[in-house]
C-alpha cells in the first residue's frame, strides 16, 4: 500500500508511489493528457494523467472532479522544476471521497457580502489562506516575545461583572440572577495578576457592541494585553515599540511568501524599528488643525485624524497624554498637566491608525474612586479592583494590541473583516 504524505513533504519521496489527500483546485484535459491540481493545506501539487496509461474508469472519472471535491490521488513523485513546489505526480489512481457539485465560489469576481455569507468556503481560497497563515505567525510571535521575556500568560474571564472600558458598547448577558457582560478587556484582571506575578499578558477574544460599521471595527476581536508591575508610561512605550518591531520582523522573516502573494509592499514594514516617534496629544491638535482637521482639544482623535497624523511619519507613532474625558477611568492622572492622563495610542502608518491603546494605571485609591464616580460606573462591582490600591498599591502600566488591526496592517489589506476566520460585526453572526 502506498503511503499517505503531505504535499509539502513530496520532495522526500521522489520516485516513490504515494497518496495525497486534499481538494481539487483545478482540472484540465488536453486531448489525451489531463491535469488535476490538489491542495491539502500544506501545499498544492499537479497530478498528470496520460489516457493510455490509466484505466478507462479513471479517465471517465475526470468530469466529476469538480472544484473543491475531495480526493485521494495516488501517483509516483517526480521532480518538475516548472511546477509550483517543484514536484508533480504521475497519477495512477484517484478516489473521489466527497463530490462537490456546483461549488458556490467560482473563479470570477464575487461581491464581498456574498463571500462573507460563504465564509466557511471562502477560507479555502488562496488569499484567505495566506492571510490566516500570517495571522498564525503573528500570534506565535506574540507568544514567543512575551514568553522569552519572562511574562506569564494569564487567561482572564470572558463573563464579567466589571465594566472595563466604559458603558458604551457592552454586550449584556443574563447571568442567572445577575447582570453580566462579555469582557471588553482582560486588563483589570491582568492588573490583579501583575501584583502576583510581576509581568503578565492576557491573550484572548474581547467584545464591543460597536454600532460602527467601519473597516476597523469588529464586535468580537482578539487582543493581547501585557501588564507590568513597576513600569511607568515611558517603560510601557519602550515595551510597545520593541514588541511591535519584533512582530513585524518575524512576519517579514517567516511569511515572505505569503506577503509576496498578497502583493504587500514590504518596504514600509522594513522601516519598523525602535524608537518610534512620540507626540503629545496637546501638540497633535494644532498640527492636525493645520492639516484641515476640525478636532478640538478634549475629543479623541477620529479615524481621519489618525490617518493624517500617521502620514507624517515613516514608522508607527505614539500619541501621548490624552485629555481625561476622552479616555477610560483607570488611567493615571498626568502630574505635569492634570487635565490629561499618562497614556498612549500607537498609530500604524499607511492609514491603518490605532493598533495599541496603553496607559499607566491610576494607583491612588481616592483618585480612582473619584474617576469611577465621575464616569458614573457602578462602584460596587469594582470593590475587588479597588483592593489592589488598598493592599500594596504599586505603579504599573500595560497596553492592548488589537490582533486583527495588526494583521490588516502587516498584510496590507484594507478591511479587518478578512483578518479573523469568522468575523462578528454589526449585522453579521452567520456563518
Ligand atoms: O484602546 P482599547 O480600547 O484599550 C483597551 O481595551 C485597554 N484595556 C488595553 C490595555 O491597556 N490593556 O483597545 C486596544 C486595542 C485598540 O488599539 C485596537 O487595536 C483594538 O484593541 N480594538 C479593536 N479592534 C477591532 N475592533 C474593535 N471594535 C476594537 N476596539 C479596540
Ligand atoms: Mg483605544
Amino acid at each position: 500500500m502506498a503511503e499517505f504524505v503531505e504535499i509539502r513533504e513530496l520532495g522526500q519521496h521522489v520516485d516513490e508511489t504515494v497518496v495525497v489527500r486534499g481538494w481539487v483546485e483545478h482540472t484540465r484535459i488536453h486531448g489525451k493528457v489531463a491535469f488535476v491540481v490538489v491542495r491539502d493545506g500544506t501545499g498544492s501539487v499537479q497530478g498528470v494523467l496520460v489516457q493510455k496509461q490509466v484505466s478507462p474508469e479513471l479517465w471517465e472519472l475526470l468530469p466529476s472532479l469538480t472544484l473543491e471535491c475531495s480526493v485521494h490521488m495516488t501517483g509516483s513523485v517526480r521532480a518538475e522544476p516548472r511546477a509550483p513546489g517543484g514536484y508533480e505526480l504521475g497519477v495512477i489512481d484517484i478516489r473521489l471521497v466527497g463530490p462537490s457539485p456546483d461549488y458556490p465560489i467560482q473563479e470570477k469576481e464575487h461581491g464581498v457580502d456574498f463571500l462573507l455569507d460563504q465564509r466557511h468556503l471562502w477560507l479555502r481560497s488562496s488569499q484567505q489562506r495566506a492571510i490566516l497563515r500570517v495571522r498564525n505567525e503573528i500570534e506565535k510571535a506574540i507568544v514567543d516575545f512575551f514568553y522569552d521575556r519572562g511574562f506569564i500568560r494569564l487567561d482572564t474571564p470572558i463573563l464579567t461583572g466589571a465594566i472595563g472600558e466604559g458603558g458604551a458598547g457592552l454586550f449584556k448577558v443574563d447571568y442567572f440572577e445577575e447582570q453580566a457582560y462579555l469582557a471588553q478587556t482582560g486588563q483589570l484582571y491582568g492588573e490583579a495578576a501583575a501584583a502576583a506575578l510581576g509581568k503578565i499578558y492576557t491573550f484572548g477574544p474581547t467584545f464591543r457592541a460597536e454600532k460602527s460599521k467601519t473597516r476597523r471595527h469588529l464586535t468580537e476581536f482578539w487582543m493581547v494585553e501585557p501588564e507590568v508591575a513597576w513600569a511607568d508610561s515611558n517603560d510601557n512605550m519602550r515595551l510597545q515599540e520593541d514588541f511591535v518591531s519584533y512582530v513585524v520582523g518575524r512576519s517579514l522573516e517567516r511569511c515572505a511568501e505569503e506577503l509576496k502573494y498578497l502583493e504587500r509592499d514590504t518596504a514600509p514594514l522594513e522601516r519598523v524599528h525602535p524608537p518610534f516617534p512620540r507626540i503629545e496629544y496637546t501638540d497633535a491638535v494644532p498640527l492636525l488643525q493645520g492639516k484641515g482637521s476640525e478636532i478640538q482639544w478634549g475629543t479623541d482623535l477620529g479615524a481621519a485624524d489618525e490617518t493624517l497624523l500617521g502620514e507624517s511619519y515613516d514608522r508607527p507613532v505614539f500619541v501621548t497624554n490624552y485629555p481625561k474625558e476622552a479616555k477610560a477611568f483607570y488611567m493615571k492622572e498626568n502630574p505635569a498637566d492634570p487635565r490629561t492622563v499618562l497614556c498612549d495610542d500607537l498609530l500604524a502608518p499607511e492609514g491603518y491608525g490605532e493598533i495599541i491603546g496603553g496607559s499607566q494605571r491610576e494607583d491612588d485609591l481616592d483618585r480612582l474612586v473619584a474617576r469611577i464616580e465621575e464616569q458614573k460606573l457602578p462602584l460596587e462591582s469594582y470593590k475587588w479592583y479597588l483592593d489592589l490600591r488598598r493592599y500594596g498599591s504599586f505603579p504599573h502600566s500595560g497596553f492592548g494590541l488589537g490582533v486583527e488591526r495588526t494583521v490588516a496592517w502587516i498584510t496590507g489589506r484594507p478591511h479587518i473583516r478578512e483578518m479573523i476566520p469568522f468575523p462578528r460585526m454589526l449585522n453579521r453572526l452567520y456563518p
